[in-house]
């Protein structure tokens, strides 16, 4: 039977019974509407931990003020039903008042790191998710925790606020679970419209082109400036960003040797859709 708790005091307990008694225990914070890419993450951490907690929280500090916070898909009896399917060990889906309580006033930020790319777009979108994490990080104390690399620029920060902060915590990256047609599978995909859905899939064909082509010694700017015209002509209203960047800090790369990172941000109506793969 899979335990929920909503209160630090008791996901405290429940973590610190089970390293007692000598498990590893691994942590998967979500925001729900779970689907099969929160699955893969769940997966790797019952295959390499002991102890499962996925953590369940629709936070409101990473929303803008015109983003969709009130309208974000919640359905906790059908994510908590997942969640034990996968055979995970616990859920942690705290009450509001447990994680901002009243007059809240730490935030966590990264600069430059949160401020670029995503950071550009959506300002206070990194704050948010870093303060958030960490909070998670420390409530549940876990051994190691897991992030996709579908949101490949939050998993950077997380691994940066985590050794920066010093947080004794390994944190795990997990490849993209993608629908067959190479979508990456998001929550936010739920808003798309059917011909939407039928263009998505070209953000994915887009950025694999560029890895390509950089790849074999194009110049990353012209093929930046291409793939923001291919995706404008495949029917994407608007393109945030395409961009090859070093795939460690991702600043715009240095070296030429240095690993690199397609990221990408475009719009189809009013769904805003990100991917991201290697060079
Ligand atoms: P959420 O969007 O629910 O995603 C939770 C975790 O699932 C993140 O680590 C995300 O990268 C991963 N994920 C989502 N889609 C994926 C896919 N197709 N393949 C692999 N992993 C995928 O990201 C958040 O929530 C929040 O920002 C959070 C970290 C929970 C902080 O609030």
């Amino acid at each position: 039977m899979l335990g929920i708790v909503r209160d630090i005091a008791g996901l405290r307990a429940r973590v610190q019974a089970w390293r007692q008694d000598g498990a590893v225990v691994g942590l998967v914070p979500t925001m729900g509407a779970l689907h099969e890419g929160h699955l893969a993450l769940m997966r790797q951490s019952l295959a390499t931990t002991e102890r499962t907690c996925v953590t369940l929280f629709v936070n409101p500090r990473q929303f803008g003020p015109a983003e969709d916070f009130a309208l974000y898909p919640r359905d906790e009896a059908r994510d908590l039903e997942m969640i034990e399917t996968a055979g995970a060990h616990l859920a942690f889906a705290p009450t509001m008042a447990e994680m901002y309580p009243e007059g809240h006033q730490t935030e966590v930020a990264l600069r430059p790191l949160g401020d670029i790319l995503e950071g550009e777009f959506r300002p206070g979108f990194f704050t948010g998710v870093a303060t958030v994490v960490a909070k998670l990080l420390l409530q549940a104390q876990p051994d190691v925790a897991f992030f996709g690399e579908k949101d490949f620029q939050q998993l950077r920060v997380i691994q940066r606020l985590v050794r920066e902060l010093d947080i004794p915590v390994e944190i795990v990256g997990v490849p993209t679970a993608r629908a067959p047609d190479g979508l990456a599978l998001a929550s936010r995909n739920a808003y798309l419209s059917e011909p939407e859905r039928a263009i998505a899939p070209a953000l994915h064909r887009v950025i694999v082109e560029v890895a390509a082509n950089v790849a074999a010694g194009k110049d990353a700017k012209t093929e930046e400036a291409r793939a923001v015209q291919a995706l404008k002509t495949a029917g994407f209203a608007r393109v945030d960003y395409v961009a090859v960047r070093d795939a460690e800090t991702l600043e715009e790369p240095q070296k030429s040797h240095s690993l690199r990172r397609v990221l990408a941000a475009a719009w189809l109506g009013r769904t805003r859709l990100i991917d991201n793969v290697v060079v």
